[in-house]
């Protein structure tokens, strides 16, 4: 999808179609009035009307596209409106949308956002799809009166739309094809932007010590890979940086301890986290952030196999610490037992945050729309709170409770299952036996990294690259110089 920034009453060329933002309560003129009258549109959130436009306007169909109450229009509003306007025509067989708005450079710019987010299609398999079912839609022109200050404001958003985009592929893409050397294969590529990626095989790992990740990949022909991404934009490069880790499970049979058949095909989508948390450092390499941050991604495939980790078995973590595997699909967790340890064994965060398709329990408990939360940190907890309401991925705290008890092996220092009674927590207390006492938080995103069908005018059905915005904004509103 083109984007481009013109003058408001520029000329319309062949093919448009014009969106106007309209707000509640807003009243049309002439032949526009007549056609809402004969309709349901009151302006609100979300509403659309398709009416043939009118004389005196050179484009084939006007939209007219409900914003909701005009005082409560504001960036996310302003990006819904683009995704909607996009939305209403994609299928009409117009080339051009025009987005009319006003109301300055940054909702200009954030329409913008709207329409590329609202565009994304992982459509590379889909050989005979007819024509009249794509999307026809190939630009979108935002008039406004912000002149070039719209232009301006855009590419940093452009360069998060680019990184949305390129999570939402790793995390569609079928486990036939995204395996984790596959996975660190496309991550490399990603030093084009200016990251620095290091990849670490089986041998190395074993190396260190990492017996827990490595039991998790032992029944898969796919070699196990641990990823390190660098972005040092910070004036100093030797200060202190943050660090992100990311649960990349490419695919989930649930090992010896397997899944049942159905639905079993989303576990494809079990290294979300790691799609985020790639992401994220294509997004902050994008916009050049002035941040120290690191990536780590803990890419696993979980097969059952004659060479498979059994259920009882007891591995031996990089922290020295004994894991029991009772059961062998509760993996995300002894994944990211030896990424949190090396992440800050090697590079001593001021933080880490792990994002993880963890636990079915957190659906259970949030449903569809937040995101839970785990911190041992009240500032950081409230800094990734903040970010989240501002972006619009739903977040919700979750606490951290002394359910201990219920993760004590008998004969191993842990084990890897604590029952069904708050399963969400008892993985989170798990992980925070390898965090090291830093401040550290652990967002549960089994809930949100997938959603069929999508609510969100800017998320298409399937993956939503949740994440990479939350911790984009983050980093932007209270990491960077
Ligand atoms: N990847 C799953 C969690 C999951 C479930 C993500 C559904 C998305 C949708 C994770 O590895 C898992 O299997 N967790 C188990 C843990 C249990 C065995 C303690 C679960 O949630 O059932
Ligand atoms: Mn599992
Ligand atoms: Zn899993």
């Amino acid at each position: 999808m083109e984007i481009e920034f013109v003058a408001a009453g520029a000329a319309l060329p062949a093919k448009s179609g014009l969106a106007r933002i309209v707000f509640e309560g807003e009243s049309q003129g002439g032949a526009l009035a007549q056609a809402v009258a004969a309709s349901r549109f009151t302006g609100a959130k979300g509403q659309t009307l398709d009416v043939l436009a009118p004389q005196g306007v050179a484009a084939s169909r006007l939209v007219l596209v409900g914003a909701g109450k005009k005082d409560a229009f504001d960036a996310l509003a302003a990006e819904h409106a683009g995704a909607n306007a996009y939305h209403a025509l994609k299928l009409s067989g117009l080339e051009t949308l025009r987005i009319e708005l006003s109301g300055g450079a940054e909702l200009a710019a954030r329409a913008a956002l709207g329409v590329r987010l609202a565009s994304y299609r992982f459509d590379k398999y889909r050989t005979k799809e007819p024509a009249e079912k794509k999307p026809s839609l190939t630009k979108a022109q935002i008039a406004s009166d912000a002149g070039d200050a719209a232009l301006e404001a855009f590419p940093p958003l452009a360069a998060l739309a680019d990184a949305i985009s390129f999570s939402r592929d790793l995390v569609s893409e079928p486990a036939n094809i995204l395996y984790p050397a596959e996975f660190a294969r496309r991550v490399k590529e990603l030093e084009s932007l200016g990251l620095e990626v290091e990849i670490l095989g089986e041998a190395e790992m074993m190396k260190l010590g990492m017996g827990s990740l490595l039991g998790v990949g032992q029944g898969s022909v796919r070699e196990s890979q641990l990823v390190v991404i660098k972005w040092m934009g910070a004036a100093d490069k030797s200060a202190q940086p943050v660090a992100f880790v990311g649960k990349g499970v490419c695919f989930d049979t649930g090992g010896i301890s397997i899944k049942p058949a159905e639905n079993m095909e989303d576990m494809k989508w079990d290294m979300g986290g790691a799609g985020a948390v790639a992401g994220l450092m294509h997004a902050l390499a994008g916009r050049k952030a002035k941040a120290n941050v690191i990536g780590i991604l803990g890419l696993v495939e979980n097969m059952p196999d004659g060479n498979a980790q059994r259920p009882g078995d007891v591995v031996t973590s990089m922290s020295g610490q004994t894991i029991e595997v009772i059961n062998t699909d509760a993996e995300g967790r002894l994944v990211l037992a030896d990424a949190l340890w090396y992440c800050q064994d090697r590079f001593k965060p001021k933080f880490m945050v792990d994002l993880a398709t963890l636990t079915g329990a957190i659906i259970i408990a949030l449903g569809n729309d937040y995101a839970g939360c785990f911190s041992n940190n009240d500032e950081l907890a409230g800094n990734l709170l903040e970010a989240s309401a501002k972006e619009g991925e739903p977040l919700w705290r979750m606490p951290l409770a002394e359910y201990g008890k219920q993760i004590e092996s008998a004969i191993a220092d842990v084990k890897n299952t604590g029952g069904r009674p708050g399963g969400s927590i008892t993985a989170a207390l798990f992980l925070q036996k390898f965090i090291n006492g830093l401040p550290w938080a652990h967002l549960d995103i089994a809930s949100t990294a997938w959603k069929k069908p999508s609510s969100v005018p800017t998320i298409p059905d399937g993956a939503t690259g949740y994440g990479v915005r939350l911790l984009n904004r983050m980093v932007q509103d209270k990491y960077e110089a």
